[in-house]
């Protein structure tokens, strides 16, 4: 198992992961990393003429060793059915139970609030529950198109799923500077899954004495992610509150253009997990060449991290650190710069930064 998965996807995808691809090249040269890569054709055309056959996330695992994902999402295919099958078939089916969402600001002027005076006001991970919640498909529709009709989406919490999140959330924080933990949840509505995510925070909280550990109800932390964003170090909570918060929290440093996910079985040691964009596949952008390709250079960056390859890692935070503090930038940034052009100037600063430490 020495191998990548690359999925481009859909929209501007395909346009984003050759950006990641280049970077992959540079970084194998730079770095001696031998990681083949096989690029995988599941995406909206191929759902379209092949249906849902031969996707087989059990197989995946199997051979490759973590998957590169650009985005899926595609008008024709109704529902985006093949997004649902690709991207909840790994995430359900290979139990990956982590959605790790880092937020920095790397570069003050990115940060759309007036208040926020220094980059490190904006700091934190958000580790989202992956397999559960609404997301499950419980639920259902009765007198459909009737002034009756009843639509159910159930909250699915179990004590495991919920367990490992937070645990996992915990070794997240006890590993940052600041090992800070807030718990968000909407308790005080949800009589059920609260206390069961509450639980689990109280017991993990016990055999983690070195973290410092709070609370916040969501709607409460959708408001201090704005006021006060500095008072936020680690994050944990359940998928759809996770999912909103995130794309906000993505807002603080910049945007989608900058905000990469990571999803993940703590306890699989081989297979390491699907790293991509929290973006979607702005078919507006497709084929304008607009698109920024740092949220999935920054997730291939954060599988460099899972892979424990700490040096490659390092040279590709400082590559993109470096590439935002300049002015070649896409539109989402202020910049006027293509993609290829961004892709390019992370692998020229990989490049430049090992002659650097020569
Ligand atoms: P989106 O994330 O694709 O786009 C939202 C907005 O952000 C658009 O204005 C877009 O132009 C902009 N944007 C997104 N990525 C950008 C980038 N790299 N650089 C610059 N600007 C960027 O979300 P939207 O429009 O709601 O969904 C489009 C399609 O993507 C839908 O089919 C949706 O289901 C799918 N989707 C897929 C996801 C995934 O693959 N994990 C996640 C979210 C949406
Ligand atoms: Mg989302």
């Amino acid at each position: 198992m020495t191998s990548l998965a690359v999925l481009p996807g859909d929209g501007i995808g395909p346009e984003v992961m050759a950006e990641v691809l280049k970077v992959h090249t540079v970084v194998g040269d730079v770095f001696g990393i031998d990681l083949a890569v096989d690029v995988l054709p599941y995406d909206a055309d191929w759902y379209l003429t092949r249906g849902a056959a031969g996707f087989d996330a059990q197989e995946v695992r199997r051979r490759y060793r973590a998957v590169l994902l650009g985005a899926l999402g595609d008008p024709r295919v109704p529902d985006n059915r093949h997004a649902k099958l690709i991207i909840g078939g790994l995430r359900q089916d290979l139990d990956l139970c982590v959605n790790l969402r880092p937020v920095r600001l790397r570069t003050l002027r990115h940060c759309p609030l007036r208040h926020v005076g220094a980059e490190s006001e904006v700091d934190l991970v958000i580790v989202r529950e992956n397999t559960e919640d609404v997301y499950v498909g419980v639920g259902g529709t009765v007198r459909s198109g009737q002034p009756e009709q009843v639509a159910m989406e159930v909250g699915v919490h179990t004590r495991r799923a919920v367990d490992r999140a937070v645990r996992a959330a915990f070794e997240i924080a006890r590993a940052r500077p600041r090992r800070r933990l807030t718990l968000v949840d909407k308790s005080n509505a949800m009589p059920a899954a609260g206390p069961l995510w509450q639980q689990c925070f109280r017991a993990a909280a016990a055999e983690y004495p070195e973290v410092h550990t709070d609370h916040l109800y969501v709607d409460a932390a959708a408001m201090e992610l704005i006021r006060n964003p500095a008072r936020f170090d680690t994050v944990v909570t359940s998928n759809l509150f996770g999912d909103i918060l995130s794309d906000e929290a993505a807002q603080l440093a910049g945007g989608l253009g900058v905000a990469p996910s990571a999803s993940y079985d703590p306890a699989d040691t081989g297979f390491r997990g699907v790293f991509e964009s929290v973006h979607g596949s702005a078919p507006d952008l497709a084929g304008t060449g607009r698109a920024n390709p740092l949220a999935s250079i920054m997730s291939y960056s954060l599988m460099l991290d899972r892979m424990e390859l700490p040096a490659a890692h390092a040279a590709v935070e400082r590559a993109i650190d470096e590439v935002l503090r300049g002015d070649l930038l896409t539109p989402d940034l202020g910049g006027t710069a293509r993609t290829g052009e961004v892709g390019d100037e992370v692998c020229r600063a990989i490049a430049r930064g090992k002659e650097e430490r020569r």
